[in-house]
């Protein structure tokens, strides 16, 4: 940094425009820009600047014959000081217009200068395609942040939010707010917990999501609520899960579940244009089963064709287990497969649990007939890849086809990736929305040896499956549906249990005992005495929506200040250890971790 700089004051100055303002119809007027120098070129009797502002870049120049005083003070700037400017905007002469920039057919001479901070020289450069490691990138995130690519995630973040408002404002839905300090509320995490200083042994819980208070909000009369609202969950982090993130929460009274979806569909639509897509609705609809059947997957990417179930054209021949299925994967336009590449995919798919048969040429030798079929099934051609992959004794488990099916989902994906180089159909902005609807009620928790809910314990059940709560919970529907994209579970909901009766039947459904029930809910069994309106409602992840917007990887990179993949905020260093007298004051004792 040079020695004694002279800082300056803001005082009275005011800004005339932002750095990314200035066109060629400006030339002639006065500018006073403020914002941080970008890049400096010191060409001796002539310095430029690219000052910058969220809107974009100026170019500033300071000319030696012109103001000496101004031009040797920018003779100190250097990358991210603060300045503010003054002078007159000119109209480049044609041969330095710079077509690269919006402002770039302008300059401005700059008669006066301010410098209102210095800058040490930052962690890593301004410029998007240089690799810098994460964690400087979040050490440092208030410098990450000013780089473009961040500029552009953060405020497509700000623009899909607030398309958001202007949908559900526009259509009727109140934004309502909901406690942070509260009672655990069931969607499958741990929570986190805040000792009450006053009530020793007391924890409130921060909320997994707004999912009761919500309901409570329909038993009260406000029909249509929304919340743009953080959600906390103890849970493993992965690059599409963080401890806290944000939902698009809503409820409505007296819907359909295709209530539901006119009101989500229109809202997603509106949150893609304003991200520069023009999607058409309505999206395409599959039930869980198809889903599991056509993908192994509850969240189907589209991209990639759907595998075909065949098992009954090997019948008896013992390529899967009795009963299980054998699926057809077919993955475009894949050349020839080197004997390497087929034992690394059936090396992947044998971790899984499945038996792959990945010589297509070998099967059909031996299944003439057979894989003719397949071929037509699969409309798999020469140049495509084709795999069978079954199992070779049923799985364990309530559901063991999903098991072979998921486990097949898998290896489609694995090898749709493998080769998308070839035949690209993994385009990130080919966004492929779909609602997958009429999921199970309950899954088998083979640890516990008991159900839990699939969603949560307030979904109804599907009219028509009431009886099965009781008889047979493994084919229990439930009223819920997911909102998918390109393999991710984007939103979530149901329509909900409004009546009292049948919400017990489900809190025993999943071994909840009354008085279990009572302690964890009782306020919400309480409230559906008091005249509950039938309601349902969804939430959308907010950080997933805007990571694919955005053509991004990891929900870290649209999220402001993310913590790491530990949990760790690399630039506060949170979590950190709490002074014993602080320990004291809430009544807790630490002990060393077993
Ligand atoms: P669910 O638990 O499915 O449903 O959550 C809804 C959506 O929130 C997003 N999401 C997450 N995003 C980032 N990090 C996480 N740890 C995380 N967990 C969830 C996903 C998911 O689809 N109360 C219900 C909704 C309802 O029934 O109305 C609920 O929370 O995109």
């Amino acid at each position: 940094m040079p020695e004694s700089v002279q800082l300056d004051f803001l005082g009275n100055l005011r800004r005339t425009h932002s750095c990314g303002a200035l066109r060629a119809e400006h030339a002639g007027n006065r500018a006073l820009l403020m914002g941080w120098v970008h890049r400096r070129r010191d060409l001796g009797g002539v310095i430029f600047i690219h000052l910058r502002d969220r809107e974009g870049v100026s170019q500033v120049v300071f000319r030696a014959d012109g103001d000496t005083a101004v031009h040797s003070r920018a003779e100190n700037l250097r990358s991210e000081f603060v300045v503010a400017v003054e002078g007159q905007v000119v109209r480049r002469s044609e041969d330095t217009v710079n077509a690269a920039i919006p402002t770039g057919e302008v300059e401005v001479v700059a008669e006066r200068i301010w410098i209102l901070n210095e800058s040490k020289t930052p962690p890593f450069p301004m410029e998007e395609d240089i690799a810098v490691s994460e964690d400087a990138r979040l050490k440092y995130r208030y410098v990450d942040l000013r780089r473009p690519r961040m500029q552009r995630n953060i405020i497509l973040r700000s623009k899909v939010s607030f398309a958001v408002r202007e949908h559900l404002y526009a259509n009727g839905f109140l934004e309502l707010e909901t406690p942070f300090m509260t009672k655990s509320t069931p969607e499958g995490a741990r929570d986190f917990l805040v000792p009450c200083r006053t009530q020793p042994g007391h924890f409130y819980a921060l909320p997994q999501s707004p999912q009761i208070f919500k309901q409570l909000f329909m038993v009260a009369g406000y029909d249509k609520y929304f919340q743009i609202v953080r959600c906390f969950r103890d849970e493993d982090l992965r690059a599409d899960r963080q401890y806290e993130f944000t939902q698009i929460d809503m409820e409505m009274s007296f819907p359909q579940q295709e209530t539901v979806y006119e009101t989500v569909e229109p809202m997603v639509l509106h949150m893609c244009q304003v991200a520069g897509f023009d999607l058409k609705g309505p999206f395409p609809r599959m039930t869980h089963a198809e889903a599991l059947r056509s993908y192994g997957s509850d969240k189907p990417d589209l991209r990639l064709p759907p595998f075909h179930c065949v098992e009954d054209l090997f019948a008896g021949e013992g390529l899967t287990a009795e009963g299980m299925p054998l699926v057809a994967i077919v993955i475009p336009k894949t050349g020839a497969v080197s004997r390497k590449e087929r034992d690394e995919l059936k090396a992947f798919g044998q971790e899984r649990g499945l038996r792959v048969f990945d010589d297509s040429k070998r099967l059909e030798r031996d299944f003439p007939a057979a894989m003719a079929v397949v071929r037509e099934r699969t409309g798999a051609g020469e140049d495509d890849l084709l795999i069978l992959a079954g199992w070779g004794q049923a799985p364990a488990g309530k559901r063991p086809e999903e098991t072979v099916l998921m486990a097949a989902g898998q290896l489609r994906l694995h090898a749709g990736q493998k080769y998308n180089d070839r035949h690209n159909l993994l385009d990130p902005r080919d966004l492929r929305w779909l609602w997958v609807v009429d999921f199970p009620m309950f899954e088998w928790d083979e640890e516990e040896q008991r159900w839990n809910a699939a969603h949560h314990p307030f979904t109804s059940v599907k009219d028509e499956d009431v009886d099965l709560l009781v008889n047979d919970p493994a084919r229990c529907r439930a009223k819920s549906y997911d909102l998918v994209m390109n393999g991710y579970e984007l939103a979530s909901g149901s329509i909900r249990i409004h009546q009292r009766e049948i919400q017990s039947k489900v809190f025993s459904a999943i071994g909840l005992s009354q008085e279990e029930a009572r302690g964890k809910f009782g306020f919400l069994l309480e409230a559906l005495e008091y005249g509950a309106p039938p309601h349902g409602g969804i939430a959308l992840g907010l950080d997933r929506v805007v990571m694919l917007l955005a053509g991004e990887q990891s929900i870290r990179d649209v999220i402001p200040f993310p913590k790491t993949a530990k949990g760790t905020d690399l630039m506060c260093e949170a979590p950190s250890v709490v002074p014993d007298r602080n320990l004291r004051e809430i009544g807790i004792q630490v002990r060393a971790a077993k």
